[in-house]
């Protein structure tokens, strides 16, 4: 029996950093490129998918302690619209259709966010890549999926990580960390677990969005949570 969808409608987080590979600067296309696969055959089994890229692979915060915050965040946002650019590219080469879209005009590169747009080209198949986070500074990219993903009504937030789930404390630095299966939205608040940073985390638990923190190191794992099998934790 053909594997029915568990999410129909979906927004990824991806970070800047899951781009780079090895390199961790910059893009890794063979990277990028099994990352594509997984997600077009989400798209093929019928999943409508939004993408939110980060853009750590190019900036991350400041580049000095005298540099202005909103300069940086603007910086910031044009390395996630780069990111969207080269993530469309490769899928569009797997034979993906897709189009970008960027909370800051720019016109004779992507389309303008408009939600409406949004919902015709998932109606019409086509993937959507949402660059420049939300448009604004000291937001985060994880911000920007927690409200696309609001806006665009997703079944659920997938976001990909280095890590395959949320644990009681880092497991890079404690060996008795514990990976939980479940959590509230709740939980994470209170005991500040770190998934997102507390804005994403509070906006997710006020629109009550579903959210899947999974492991990226294989990529396959975007279309085995898509499908409903079990990765990573949910905090629901
Ligand atoms: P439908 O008309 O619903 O089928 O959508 P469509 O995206 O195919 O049609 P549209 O005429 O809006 O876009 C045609 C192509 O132009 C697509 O590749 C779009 O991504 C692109 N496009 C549309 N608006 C803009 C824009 O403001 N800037 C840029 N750079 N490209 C755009």
């Amino acid at each position: 029996m053909e594997k029915q969808l568990k999410y129909k409608r979906i927004l990824l987080k991806l970070s800047g950093e899951a781009l780079a590979g090895e390199k961790k600067m910059g893009l890794d296309i063979p990277t990028i490129t099994e990352i594509c696969k997984s997600i077009k055959k989400c798209s093929d089994a019928g999943a409508q998918i939004g993408i939110v890229v980060g853009g750590g692979n190019y900036w991350r915060g400041r580049s000095s302690d005298t540099m202005d915050r909103v300069r940086a965040d603007h910086i910031g946002m044009l390395a996630t619209a780069m990111n969207a650019l080269a993530v469309a590219d490769v899928l569009e080469g797997l034979g993906c259709e897709v189009r970008v879209q960027t909370a800051i005009d720019m016109k004779q590169i992507a389309e303008p966010y408009i939600r409406q747009k949004t919902l015709r080209h998932f109606e019409k198949g086509r993937i959507v890549i949402f660059g420049c986070g939300t448009g604004s500074p000291f937001f985060s990219t994880d911000s920007a999926a927690a409200l696309r993903a609001a806006e665009i009504n997703a079944d659920i937030l997938l976001k990909a990580t280095m890590v395959d789930g949320i644990y009681d404390k880092d497991p890079h630095k404690y060996a008795d960390a514990v990976k939980y299966d479940t959590l509230s939205h709740h939980e994470i608040l209170v005991h500040s677990l770190k998934v997102m940073d507390s804005a994403a985390a509070a906006m997710c638990s006020d629109n009550k969005t579903p959210i899947l923190v999974f492991d990226l190191s294989r990529p396959d794992n975007i279309y085995d949570a898509v499908m409903g099998e079990k990765v990573g934790t949910v905090v629901s």
